[in-house]
């Protein structure tokens, strides 16, 4: 589809950065965004609009919401709303530190930074536990159908929505369980990848097997490892033509269903959660008639 941007179907990048940026105070962001619409690169960059940024403009883009705060035994996962979040893709760590300069310096009038997260590749596709991860991802037309969204008319189509959440692993802690323990909070087996069919129903592939929802909850995920000077987890991220299966997917993990809590938070926290809606790409532009539109 040539109006959805296409790095969100693309496969992933080596090294990435993410940008999420709040809006300052007292200030029209419509021209900035004008700005950044025209210079947005659609071969190296995804953009994303949250909530506090789509209501200034009184527009209506219809299913975005803010994220859903949620805490249980042990375990909390945050809401952390944000108005403008840049996924900059590259090969080249140096290179993007030079993109995002100067992407901060394009949306300055209107924004400022608040978080700022460098991430890459660990082998092919791995999380840092050495767990491939994406495995059941939809590909090609189902992947299309899964997160690009369609006949909601012009200014909507081709956009999708995307969950971001910064997850910090405690790597020391997973690496004292012992192989098999890991697998069963995963659900598959490290050395090979296969799926443990007697694994227990809070082990994350249980908690989250797409067609075992109705409707199914299948989410085109994308998410990259990432590591600071002293932490180091997952930038996950999950892109869906609405938010309503990552909604079923984290209700479900969090045991909102039927109290089972996905394993996951035996090693692993959500330090972020937040929305955004990408717009489609016309003429090579980020299309924002959807917001103009009342
Ligand atoms: C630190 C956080 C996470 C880690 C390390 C992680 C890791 C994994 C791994 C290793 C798999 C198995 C391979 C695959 O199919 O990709 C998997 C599957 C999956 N994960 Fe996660 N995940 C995380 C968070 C989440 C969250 C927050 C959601 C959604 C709310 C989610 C949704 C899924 C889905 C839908 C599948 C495929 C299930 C299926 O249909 O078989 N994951 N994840």
């Amino acid at each position: 589809m040539e109006s959805v941007q296409p790095c969100i179907l693309a496969s992933l990048p080596h090294v990435a950065r993410y940008l999420t940026f709040a809006i300052k105070p007292d200030c029209r962001p419509r021209e900035t965004l004008a700005v950044l619409a025209r210079v947005f690169e659609q071969n190296s960059t995804v953009v994303g609009l949250g909530s506090p940024l789509v209501t200034t403009f009184g527009g209506n883009v219809k299913g975005l919401r803010t994220f859903p705060p949620y805490s249980g035994s042990g375990f909390t996962v945050p809401s952390t709303p944000a108005a403008l979040w840049v996924w900059l893709r590259g090969e080249d760590r140096g290179e993007l530190v030079h993109r995002a300069r100067s992407l901060t310096r394009t949306v300055s009038p209107a924004f400022f930074v608040e978080n700022v997260i460098d991430a890459f590749q660990y082998g092919p596709s791995l999380d840092l536990t050495g767990y491939e991860d994406g495995t059941e991802n939809p590909r090609d037309d189902k992947a299309l159908e899964v997160a690009v969204v369609t006949k909601m008319g012009e200014g909507l189509d081709g956009s999708s929505f995307v969950a971001v959440q910064q997850w910090v692993h405690d790597l020391d802690h997973f690496e004292m369980m012992t192989g098999d323990e890991q697998d069963q909070i995963i659900g598959r087996r490290k050395r090979d990848n296969k799926e443990i069919e007697e694994a227990p129903l809070s082990a994350h592939i249980k908690r989250t097997a797409q067609e075992s929802f109705m409707p199914h909850a299948f989410v085109l995920r994308r998410s990259m490892p990432w590591a600071d000077k002293n932490r180091a987890g997952l930038v996950f991220t999950a892109f869906g033509k609405s938010l309503d299966a990552f909604d079923a997917l984290l209700r479900r993990m969090v045991g909102a269903e039927d109290g089972v809590v996905d394993s996951l938070f035996r090693f692993t926290r959500p330090i972020s959660g937040s929305y955004f809606w990408c717009p489609p790409v016309r003429d090579g532009a980020l299309d924002l008639r959807a917001l103009l539109q009342k």
